[in-house]
């Protein structure tokens, strides 16, 4: 995010049952499909020159209802952060904790729902501890919200490493 370095890449990933957005409980997830999330985001990273005068960054969108493959996705490439939606594995997969401990990586966690307004065993989240922060209750905005939360971390990150 420096003017020298590389634009950052960055992964969006999205666990199971996210594929099913758009018809899949409206009232608790909206309306939007997934796919529409996606050209949200990229329209909104594509304005970052105007808005903050800075590249764009390169955005790598993946979902999947295969725990194996989201986990490999994680370290599928050195990623500079990553936005992650982990649906149902985010209250239920220790193996996700562990493997966003291990890898280090700086993420956002989002979710469309407002957690703490659902059940008790949707308030703990094994891949929260691991995040840089979590947004969740505004439905596709979670996601926008998530996006700009993160870039200004990193932005953090790479100012702080140039002085
Ligand atoms: C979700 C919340 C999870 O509890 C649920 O299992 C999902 C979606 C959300 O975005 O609100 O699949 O991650």
């Amino acid at each position: 995010m420096h003017s020298t370095a590389h634009s950052p890449r960055l992964l969006i990933a999205n666990g199971v049952n996210l594929d099913l957005l758009g018809s899949r409980q409206p009232e608790l997830y909206g309306k939007l499909p997934l796919g529409e999330i996606y050209k949200r985001l990229e329209q909104f990273n594509q304005s970052l020159p105007q808005l903050f005068g800075f590249a764009p960054c390169g955005l790598s969108f993946f979902q999947t209802n295969s725990e194996e493959h989201f986990l490999a996705q994680l370290s599928a490439e050195p990623w500079d952060g990553a936005l992650i939606n982990p649906g149902a594995w985010t209250h239920s997969s220790l193996a996700l904790g562990d493997r966003l401990a291990a890898l280090q990586l700086p993420f956002v966690e989002v979710h469309l729902s407002n957690l703490a307004r659902r059940e008790a065993l949707r308030q703990h989240s094994y891949s929260a501890p691991h995040a840089l922060g979590v947004v969740y209750g505004f439905g596709a905005d979670s996601y926008l919200a998530g996006f700009t939360a993160l870039l200004a971390q990193l932005l953090q990150k790479t100012t702080r490493a140039d002085h």
